[in-house]
């Protein structure tokens, strides 16, 4: 595991090239066992999550390799339906092989998916949308066992517009026999990036990005070539880290209206806020006001995955904020990491009551998850002193070249082993 080592207090100057968007090239990656050929991924991110997720598909039987940012998956020789817990565990998107591995061989064996503990994150949803495409399930000791006789187009409402059930099902839908609807689906822009993958290698689907997402099933499906869109998490985090510490930086592949929900909260914060065809210019110059509340909701609300950068940033404001997470039950486990660094906030059930102090101190705190790590990263940078951030593993899962980007903004941060 290494660890962080930070001297806080430099303002941040210059631009930053946003990553292609882990939460897009994951459920991709999935796809990629349906097209039965050659998938190229363009500019692939530099992260542990995408490594782990090209290895799974190692073990499915498809062969991949990295032709300098690309990532090309050639899944015509994929054999095997069957994921181990070593490797299900790895992260959540695991889970997002059910749909193509019952697609494609009518039967899937997977290990309960890990990732983030930021809560229960049970997949209900996605195996009760799959039963209704005529998957029989049982699950025992911890796998999830599928299998079926012929997948059956049909009427989905999801309880909750759960963004890995919309892609699952989406993921089973596209080789089944007849019509599927989604309807309560996440709107997430990522879903609509795997809609126009899935179309590119000759699926049929329309609708993503509004709550109906509509699949008409084909026979076969095959390969191609396709750019996924930017990280608005990786954009946003850095936009967070610019206005926590001052100055002036430029996030340049991004478009503006992925994150419309963060950019009026950081014009809140007293952030002057530019945005031009791919890029978002973020000046702080004056003192931080606070925003008197913010709430984690599906897309188009806040996102949930900058909740804790967020609340990172009203610790330093001048005011009282209350940060709400409707999506995950314990997505506070950075909150007494945070307070080692002078934070003043307690957290109740949903709600996070911050009030705003003058600076963090510098101290040594550890990572519990990624975006959660990602918050202790910004606080750091934001500190007066030194810091360690430990256990970096976790960010190491979603933001490549993580330290490199924010030395190359003017941070002092290096990365050492422990
Ligand atoms: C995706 O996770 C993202 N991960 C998460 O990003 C993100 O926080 C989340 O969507 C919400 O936007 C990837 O795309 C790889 P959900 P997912 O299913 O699909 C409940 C990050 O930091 N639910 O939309 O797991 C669930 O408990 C990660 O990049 C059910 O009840 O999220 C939660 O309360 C963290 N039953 C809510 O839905 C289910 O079967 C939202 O979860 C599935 C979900």
């Amino acid at each position: 595991m290494d660890k962080y080592i930070i001297n806080g207090g430099n303002k941040l100057y210059g631009g930053v090239k946003i990553q292609t968007a882990k939460n897009s090239v994951l459920p991709i990656l999935a796809a990629a066992v349906l097209a039965g050929d050659k998938v190229r991924i363009l500019n692939a991110p530099h992260i542990t999550d995408v490594a782990n997720m090209v290895r799974i598909l190692g073990c499915l039987g498809c062969r991949s390799v990295y032709e300098g940012e690309d990532i090309i998956i050639d899944s015509t020789c994929a054999d095997c339906f069957e994921i181990p817990r070593e490797l299900a565990h790895e992260l959540r998107s695991s889970v997002f092989l059910l749909g193509p591995l019952i697609a494609r061989f009518k039967r899937a064996r997977i290990a309960y998916p890990g990732g983030c503990d930021i809560g229960l994150r049970p997949v209900d949803l996605h195996l009760s949308g799959l039963k209704r495409l005529g998957v029989s399930i049982r699950e025992s000791n911890g796998y999830i066992y599928c299998e079926c006789e012929k997948l059956c187009g049909n009427e989905i409402m999801l309880d909750c517009p759960s963004v890995g059930a919309t892609e699952n099902i989406m993921l089973a839908a596209v080789l089944a026999e007849g019509d599927t609807v989604i309807k309560n689906a996440a709107r997430e822009p990522e879903i609509e990036d795997l809609q126009k993958f899935l179309n590119s290698i000759g699926a049929k689907v329309r609708g993503a990005g509004s709550g109906t997402i509509a699949v008409s099933g084909v026979k076969k499906l095959g390969g191609g070539e396709f750019q996924p869109m930017a990280d608005r998490i990786e954009a946003g985090t850095f936009l967070i880290a610019a206005a926590m510490c001052g100055g002036e930086i430029e996030a340049q592949g991004i478009s503006s209206e992925f994150i419309s929900s963060l950019l009026h909260k950081l014009r809140e914060n007293g952030c002057k806020i530019y945005s031009k065809n791919d890029k978002i210019i973020l000046k702080r110059l004056g003192g931080l006001v606070s925003v008197k509340s913010i709430e984690t909701q599906p897309y188009p609300g806040f996102p949930t995955d900058l909740q804790a950068q967020m609340t990172a940033l009203c610790c330093i404001c001048r005011g009282q904020s209350i940060i709400t997470e409707n999506l995950f039950e314990t997505r506070f486990k950075y909150v007494p990491e945070l307070r080692k660094m002078g934070a003043d906030i307690t957290v109740a059930g949903r709600n996070a009551f911050v009030r705003g102090t003058e600076k963090f101190n510098g101290a040594t705190v550890v990572a519990c998850d990624l975006r959660g790590g990602a918050a202790l990263v910004l606080a750091a940078l934001a500190a007066e002193g030194r810091s360690e951030v430990f256990d970096i593993s976790h960010t190491d899962r979603g933001y490549g070249m993580f330290e490199y980007k924010l030395r190359s903004l003017g941070a002092d941060i290096v990365r050492a082993a422990v």
